[in-house]
């Protein structure tokens, strides 16, 4: 029988263990649980989404509060088309984050940034732009572009010194995205290094309508591995969403797969960001508790827990101090959900609105419970300790539970006192 530790990627003239922990923002993949992945030969994600917050957290910048500063006057205007990204701050925000964590880097392994598209900023092409060329001049191994069918996310790095040296991938959840995607990046002869294929069970938004229970990973797959074979292109294809077991990830590795990027099953680990109250939620959840819905402003469906307290949430509009989902023109679709509430509502001290949400401000305070469809399952991969909490698991043993088990099992921790729950 066959385990995860008998395969291995291939990128360039390396090898490594072919498990990739995939990006989580807000700083829920921090760097500690990235570090872990490249520690253990694997590859692991940090992500840039709200990168200045991320940064005031962690070295004690004040790039928020300097924006909220510059932009205090705006905060009752419901137009923010005004609110925009100080280029030069938001690279150094991303040479930091990026930078502090190649700095702790140990081990054979590497370590990728994820990058939303979707992020738009206010100024879709320019944010994106400042944001791959300040992660690459801050030496990181490779980026995954998300969220989005970045088209022209190539083209807008295309100059900078590490274009072809960095490993530069993208996700797709389905053939004919590979294909747009491929038809536009063979113009700068400069393909991807690696192509994770998501299907519809992953965590975060997803590349499927609100239909996206009639797909199948193995299906998609399938797809693109034979055309891959039609047009000759030999690229590292990484499976992911809803692989749960060393097993699942096999049978994808024994098709052909490079790797799995997986990450579900690192959410209740030590390392990753979530606040411990959040993991236990996850261990909590039951299968009914996990709900894919439309309240994300991206307009991608997002999956998550039922009692997620971003959900219903009325709070003002924070663009003045993030302003992350921005489109082009400066709107994001909570803006309109909250004001149409403030004026049917105009005795209320706070409105209740339901189709969309603050994405910004509720995944900078863990209040976005977003998670993988096995998210239930997570109780299975530990104890529960005498006082009903669920004991949390390091990284190291999800990821060399992922790389020696065999037959589906599941390894359990040495349980602890619980006490020290
Ligand atoms: C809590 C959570 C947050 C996520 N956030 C992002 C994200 O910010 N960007 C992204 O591209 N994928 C995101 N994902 C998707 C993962 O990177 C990964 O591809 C997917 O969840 C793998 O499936 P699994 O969770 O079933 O293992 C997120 C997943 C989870 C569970």
């Amino acid at each position: 029988m066959k385990r995860v530790d008998d395969f291995r990627l291939r990128l360039g003239n390396k090898e490594y263990v072919p498990i990739m922990i995939g990006g989580m923002g807000v700083d829920i993949s921090t760097s500690e649980l990235a570090l872990e992945a490249a520690r253990l030969g694997g590859i692991g994600h940090i992500s840039d989404a709200m990168v200045q917050d991320v940064s005031d957290r962690k070295f004690d910048t004040t790039f928020v509060k300097d924006k909220t500063k510059t932009y205090k006057f705006n905060i009752n205007n419901m137009d923010k088309a005004v609110v925009q990204f100080d280029l030069e701050r938001l690279a150094e925000a991303t040479r930091l984050h990026v930078g502090s964590t190649m700095a702790a880097k140990k081990g054979d392994g590497l370590i990728f940034v994820n990058c939303m598209e979707k992020l738009t900023m206010n100024s879709p092409k320019e944010t994106l732009r400042t944001r791959l060329s300040a992660a690459l001049d801050a030496g990181i191994d490779g980026i995954t572009m998300s969220a989005g069918l970045h088209l022209g996310s190539f083209a807008l790095i295309e100059d900078h010194p590490r274009f072809r040296e960095a490993y530069l991938g993208i996700i797709v959840s389905s053939v004919r995205a590979l294909q747009l995607f491929l038809r536009k990046v063979s113009k700068l002869n400069r393909l991807p290094d690696y192509i994770i294929v998501e299907g519809p069970l992953a965590g975060g938004h997803l590349g499927f309508g609100l239909d996206w229970a009639d797909y199948d990973l193995h299906t998609i797959m399938d797809e693109i591995h034979a055309f891959m074979r039609a047009e000759n292109l030999d690229i590292p294809l990484i499976a992911a969403g809803g692989i749960f077991t060393g097993s699942d990830a096999v049978s994808f590795l024994e098709k052909g797969a490079g790797g799995v990027q997986v990450a579900t099953r690192f959410t209740v680990t030590h390392e990753c960001g979530l606040p411990d109250n959040v993991k236990q939620e996850y261990y909590k959840a039951s299968e009914q508790d996990i709900i894919v819905n439309g309240v994300s402003p991206t307009g991608y469906p997002m999956r998550m827990l039922k009692n997620t307290p971003a959900i219903g949430s009325g709070i003002r509009p924070g663009c003045e101090s993030y302003g992350y989902l921005l489109d082009a023109t400066g709107n994001c679709s909570y803006i309109n959900s909250y004001n149409r509430e403030v004026m049917a509502n105009p005795d209320a001290r706070q409105v209740v609105v339901m189709d969309k949400t603050c994405l910004c401000t509720h995944m900078r305070n863990f209040n976005c419970w977003t998670c993988g469809h096995y998210t239930y399952r997570l109780k299975d991969t530990t104890h529960q300790l005498a006082d009903g909490t669920y004991q949390i698991l390091s990284a190291e043993h999800v990821f060399r539970d992922y790389q020696f088990s065999v037959g589906n099992q599941l390894a359990l921790p040495e349980k602890q006192d619980s006490a020290v729950a």
